[in-house]
């Protein structure tokens, strides 16, 4: 079975007084065995509540989830012996156990010999630089240590799929860049199938081929991120020039299409223009070579993903559509 992850028809509403909250609506998507995908959103897009539904935590309206090929609600114990899951502020782990305790603890747990699993803990201590704390207990270790112990928890027996609900959030620079890279050698080494959900576009830009945007329940975009990339790649250009223009090269400028002037900070002025077609850029180097404007630099403007995020979930402008590069959602 290729396909380790499958989530069909979702549908999920939280009661709340007299209405109802929806939170997830025909939500589908699929992930092969080995992929890692992002799943995100802005706040109270969905994710969370997608990711407890995969975890059999909790019951959607209707709809069905597959991990493994069980269902996690009617099959639980197999599906949730193919999964592990670090979910968001809820951290899988015994306050009173030690660091070391507590891996040894959760391998016994799911049936491992301590014997078996002595390598792969300390790789794991190794790994997430928890090393000075192996006897130190969870509950004396800081918030973001407890996030690593608790990712550490979840990869320490080698089940297929790995469920993380926002793994770097409020994790100082050197530990987020641990757990990016532990999350690539899971999937590299392990050919783990991972979940993640994020709002750390560098986290995804680092370990996410793929990622699934959902915005008021629905996925909005479910694609590859060089896809979404070339997909936003407006052409883009900066002129930077070292002088003033003049009133009547300004109204010239205003007049091409897609393109703004701006006040350089000290010195000279900056015109962007978003070209829809080259012409644009011809028209405006046509105006300023009417006095001579002296350009200072040509630069070509990338886009990125943090961009292409706010404008498929529709804060500038696409007005949450679908977007998609090939497959349809
Ligand atoms: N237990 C609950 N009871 C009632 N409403 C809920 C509950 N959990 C979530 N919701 C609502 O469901 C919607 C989706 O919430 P969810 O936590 O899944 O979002 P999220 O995408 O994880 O957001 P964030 O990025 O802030 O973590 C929100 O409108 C939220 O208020
Ligand atoms: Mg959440």
């Amino acid at each position: 079975m290729d396909e380790l992850l499958r989530v069909e028809n979702i549908f999920k509403t939280y009661p709340k007084k007299k209405e109802k909250v929806k939170a997830l609506e025909n939500v589908n998507f699929q992930v092969k065995k080995g992929e890692l995908v992002g799943l995100l959103g802005p706040n109270g897009a969905g994710k969370t509540t997608m990711v407890k539904i995969i975890c059999g935590l909790v019951a959607p309206d209707s709809g069905k989830v597959e991990v493994a090929g069980y269902n996690p609600w009617r099959e639980r114990s197999r599906a949730l012996r193919n999964l592990s899951a670090v979910l968001e502020g809820n951290r899988n782990i015994y306050w009173p156990l030690t660091v070391r305790e507590n891996l040894n603890f959760f391998a016994a747990l799911k049936g491992e010999k301590p014997s078996r699993v002595r390598g792969r803990i300390d790789d794991l201590i190794t790994a997430l630089n928890l090393e000075d704390k192996v006897n130190v207990t969870a509950r004396s270790l800081s918030r973001g240590m407890q996030q690593k112990l608790a990712l550490a928890v979840a990869l320490v027996v080698d089940v297929p799929v790995l469920i993380l609900d926002e793994p770097t959030l409020g994790l100082d620079v050197e530990s987020a860049l641990e757990i990016r890279e532990m999350l690539k050698n899971v999937v590299r080494e392990e050919n783990k199938t991972v979940l993640l959900t994020t709002h750390d576009m560098r986290l995804v830009r680092a370990v996410c081929p793929r990622v699934i945007i959902i915005n008021e329940g629905k996925i909005v975009t479910d694609d590859r991120v060089d896809n979404l990339l070339r997909l936003f790649e407006i052409k883009s250009y900066r002129l930077h020039l070292g002088s003033e223009l003049t009133p009547q090269q300004v109204i010239e400028v205003q007049e091409v299409e897609n393109t703004v002037i701006s006040n350089g900070s000290g010195s000279g002025i900056f015109i962007d223009i978003n070209l829809e077609n080259m012409e644009n850029l011809y028209r405006v180097l046509d105006i300023l070579r009417k006095n001579n404007a002296p350009i200072e630099s040509i630069e070509r403007k990338e886009i990125d993903l943090e961009e292409v995020f706010l404008e498929i979930v529709g804060r500038r402008g696409l007005n949450g559509k679908p977007v998609s590069s090939e497959r349809s959602v």
